[in-house]
C-alpha cells in the first residue's frame, strides 16, 4: 500500500520584488514528506532552500513576495489558501521550525524554561506552573544538565550548542507532526553537530515527526535523511533516496557536490570546489542556469532548461544527459566508484549473490582510470573511503 504524504509541494513558483526587478526565487519546486520520514533538502546558498521551506509556514514578508503558483498540501489542505489564524496556528502545534541561529529566535529578556513553558501554554490548558515542570523534563530530554537550574537562566547564559537544544525542546513542546531544521547545525563545533543530529534523529523516532533537514553540506546528509532533494537556482535538479543520491547520482551538480563533501581521507588542501558561483537570480540566462558551471553541459543546456528525468520510481533529475538522445559520457572516478557501491547495494537488497566487492571495485576503477585524470592507487583509495 502506498503510504500518504503528510506534506506535498507542487510546481512551487515564488518571485521577490527587489530594487533590482523582480527576482524569481523559486522557479518550480515539488517534494514531498511522508509520516515519519526525514527529508534532507541541499544545495548551495542562494539556491532556494530557506524560501521554499518558509513558505510552508507563511514567514516570507508579505509585501515583498509573489507566490506565483503551486500548492502546499498539509494533510491535504492547501496551506497557500490557508488564513493568518490558521497558519499561526499550524506554526504552533503542527509545524515547527529551528533556525541556524536560535538567538534571533529567542527571547532574550525571557528564561529560557518560561519560553518552552510558554511554547507549550499556547497550545494546551496546562497552568504555568504544570507548563514550566514539563519545560524541565524536556530540557532534560534534549540533554541539559541541571535542567531544574538552568531553566531560570536567560539565553544568552547558554553556548550556541545549547541554545540550539534549546529551540529543539521549544520545536517538540507542542509535539509537531513535521520538524523543519534550516541548517540548524551550521554555527556549531562538529562534534557538537553530530550531536544535535542525532538528538533531533532520537526525538523524531520517539515522537514519529517528519523532519525537513536543510543543510548546504551534503556530508551531514547520510546520518540523518531518507529521500535528499538536491536544489539549484530555485528548483529542484534531483531527488531520491539518500543511496540513490549518494551511490547512483545522475546530476553534474551532484557529482560537483558529493566530490565537494570532505571525506575521512580527504585533505583541507585536496577538496575539490565547484567552479564558478550560482547564477544571479535577477537576470538567468535561457537554459539551464548550471550550465556555465558545468564541464558535462551539451549544446542544448545552453539554449533549454533540461526537464526531469525519471530515474526509478523513487529518483529523478533534471539533466539532459539523462535524454536518450545524448552522447554517452563517463562521469568522475570518484562518482563511478559510488556506482559500484550502488549495484553492489542493490545486489544486497535482491538477496543475489554479488561479485566480490573489491574485485568489482577495482575493475571499474581500471576502465576509469583509462579515462580518468587519477592514477590507479587514488582509485582504489576513493573505493576504501567510500566503502559502506
Ligand atoms: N526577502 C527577499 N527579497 C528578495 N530576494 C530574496 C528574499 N529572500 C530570499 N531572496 C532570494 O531568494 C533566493 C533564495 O534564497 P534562500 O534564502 O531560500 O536561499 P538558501 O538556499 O536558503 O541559501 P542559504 O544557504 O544562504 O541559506 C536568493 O536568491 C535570495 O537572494
Ligand atoms: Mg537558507
Amino acid at each position: 500500500m502506498k503510504e500518504k504524504n503528510i506534506l506535498e509541494v507542487n510546481h512551487l513558483k515564488i518571485s521577490f520584488k527587489t530594487l533590482d526587478g523582480n527576482v524569481q526565487a523559486i522557479r518550480d519546486v515539488s517534494f514531498s514528506l511522508k509520516k515519519g520520514e526525514t527529508l534532507a533538502i541541499v544545495g548551495e546558498s542562494g539556491s532556494g532552500k530557506s524560501v521554499s521551506t518558509k513558505a510552508i509556514t507563511g514567514l516570507l514578508p508579505k509585501n515583498l513576495t509573489n507566490i506565483e503558483d503551486g500548492e502546499i498540501l498539509f494533510n491535504g489542505k492547501d496551506l497557500l489558501k490557508a488564513s493568518n489564524k490558521e497558519l499561526t496556528k499550524v506554526r504552533g502545534s503542527e509545524i515547527a521550525m529551528i533556525f541556524q541561529d536560535p538567538m534571533t529566535s529567542l527571547n532574550p529578556v525571557m528564561t529560557v524554561g518560561m519560553q518552552i513553558a510558554e511554547a507549550i501554554m499556547a497550545h494546551t490548558r496546562l497552568d504555568k506552573k504544570t507548563a514550566l515542570d514539563r519545560a524541565i523534563k524536556l530540557m532534560e530530554k534534549v540533554e541539559i544538565k541541571d535542567a531544574a537550574k538552568k531553566a531560570y537562566q536567560y539565553p544568552h547564559q547558554f553556548s550556541g550548542g545549547m541554545r540550539q537544544r534549546i529551540m529543539i525542546a521549544m520545536a517538540l513542546a507542542c509535539k509537531p507532526k513535521i520538524l523543519i531544521a534550516d541548517e540548524p547545525t551550521t554555527a556549531l563545533d562538529v562534534s557538537v553537530q553530530a550531536r544535535i543530529i542525532e538528538l533531533i534523529n532520537e526525538l523524531k523516532d520517539e515522537f514519529d515527526t517528519s523532519v525537513i533537514f536543510i543543510t548546504h553540506d551534503l556530508g551531514v546528509v547520510a546520518n540523518v535523511a531518507d529521500r535528499v532533494a538536491v536544489m539549484y537556482a530555485g528548483r529542484v535538479i534531483e531527488a531520491g533516496t539518500t543511496n540513490e543520491i549518494f551511490y547512483h547520482p545522475q546530476h553534474p551538480y551532484t557529482w560537483g557536490l558529493l566530490e565537494a563533501t570532505p571525506t575521512l581521507s580527504t585533505e583541507d588542501d585536496q577538496l575539490y570546489t565547484i567552479p564558478g558561483n550560482p547564477p544571479n537570480m535577477a537576470n538567468l540566462k535561457p537554459g539551464d542556469p548550471f550550465a556555465p558551471r558545468n564541464p558535462y553541459a551539451l549544446g542544448i543546456d545552453f539554449v533549454t532548461e533540461p526537464p526531469m528525468f525519471r530515474v526509478t520510481e523513487t529518483h529523478s533529475a533534471a539533466t539532459w544527459l539523462l535524454d536518450d538522445r545524448s552522447p554517452k559520457i563517463t562521469p568522475p572516478l570518484d562518482i563511478q566508484a559510488r556506482y559500484v557501491i550502488y549495484e553492489n547495494l542493490m545486489g544486497r537488497d535482491k538477496g543475489e549473490s554479488v561479485a566480490d566487492y573489491n574485485e568489482v571495485a577495482i575493475a571499474a576503477f581500471e576502465t576509469a582510470n583509462e579515462l580518468g585524470p587519477k592514477t590507479f592507487d587514488d582509485a582504489v583509495a576513493a573505493v576504501e573511503f567510500l566503502e559502506v
